[in-house]
C-alpha cells in the first residue's frame, strides 16, 4: 500500500484526494475556524520529542487521524517515516471527511495525533479499540480530573510525557510568552501494568 493509498476506504467508503498542503497557518485563521473545528496546529518540535523518546523503526507506517493543516504529519514524514492522514474537516491535509471516532479499525503500526480537545476521550475510547499504540498529545492537567480516572484505569497508558517547555500553538500571532502546557500519553497496544513518567525535552 502506497502512503497516498486510502487505507480507510476498505473499511468504509471514503473517496481517495491527493495530497494538497496548502501551508496556511493558524495565524491566518478567524477564532470561529479555530474553535468551531477544534484545530490548533502543533509546533514540529513537540513531534520530534514524541519520536525522539519513541525511537520507532523507520519502516513504520504512523496514522494521523486529526492532521488539520499537516503540521505533525510533515513533521513524521520529516523523520523519516511513512504517513497516512486524515481528518473530519477539509483544513488541506490527507482524507478528509473522516470523523476518526466512527471507525474501528487501524491498518497502520501506530496512531499519532493531537486530538480535538473537547473529543480527546472519545479519541482514546476509539483508540484503544484498534489493537495498536497510539499517542495523543493532551493538556497537561487532563489527567487530573476526577471523571478521567476511569479512562485512564480502564486502558492504563505506558507512558506519561510531560513537556519541558510551553510550546506556541498560535505560531507567534499573539503577542507575549505561551501559556499552555501539555503533555504525550503513550499507550501500548494492551494496557500496560505501570505507567513511565518521562518528561521530554525540547528538541
Ligand atoms: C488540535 S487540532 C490538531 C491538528 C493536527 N493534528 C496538528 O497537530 O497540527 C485537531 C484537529 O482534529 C480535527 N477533528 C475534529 N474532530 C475530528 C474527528 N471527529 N475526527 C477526525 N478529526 C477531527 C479538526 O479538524 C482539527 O484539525
Amino acid at each position: 500500500m502506497g502512503q497516498n493509498d486510502s487505507f480507510l476506504a476498505r473499511d468504509r467508503h471514503f473517496s481517495l484526494r491527493r495530497w494538497k498542503m496548502r501551508g496556511e497557518t493558524l495565524a491566518n485563521k478567524s477564532a470561529d475556524d479555530r474553535s468551531g473545528t477544534d484545530f490548533y496546529p502543533t509546533p514540529a518540535n513537540v513531534t520530534e520529542a514524541l519520536l525522539y523518546w519513541l525511537n520507532l523503526p523507520k519502516n513504520t507506517t504512523i496514522w494521523e487521524p486529526a492532521c488539520g493543516e499537516g503540521h505533525m504529519t510533515k513533521a513524521i514524514k520529516a523523520k523519516g517515516y511513512h504517513v497516512v492522514s486524515s481528518n473530519l474537516h477539509d483544513q488541506g491535509c490527507g482524507e478528509t471527511g473522516v470523523d476518526f471516532t466512527t471507525l474501528s479499525k487501524c491498518e497502520c503500526d501506530w496512531i499519532i495525533t493531537n486530538p480535538p480537545f473537547k473529543q480527546a476521550e472519545e479519541f482514546i475510547n476509539t483508540a484503544s479499540k484498534m489493537g495498536v499504540p497510539f499517542a495523543f498529545l493532551l493538556k497537561s492537567q487532563y489527567w487530573h480530573a476526577a471523571r478521567r480516572g476511569s479512562v485512564f484505569d480502564k486502558y492504563q497508558p505506558a507512558a506519561v510525557l510531560p513537556l519541558r517547555w510551553r510550546p506556541d500553538f498560535l505560531f507567534g500571532a499573539k503577542a507575549g510568552a505561551p501559556t499552555m502546557e501539555v503533555l504525550w500519553t503513550v499507550w501500548d497496544a494492551a494496557p500496560s501494568d505501570f505507567t513511565e513518567y518521562a518528561p521530554l525535552d525540547r528538541m
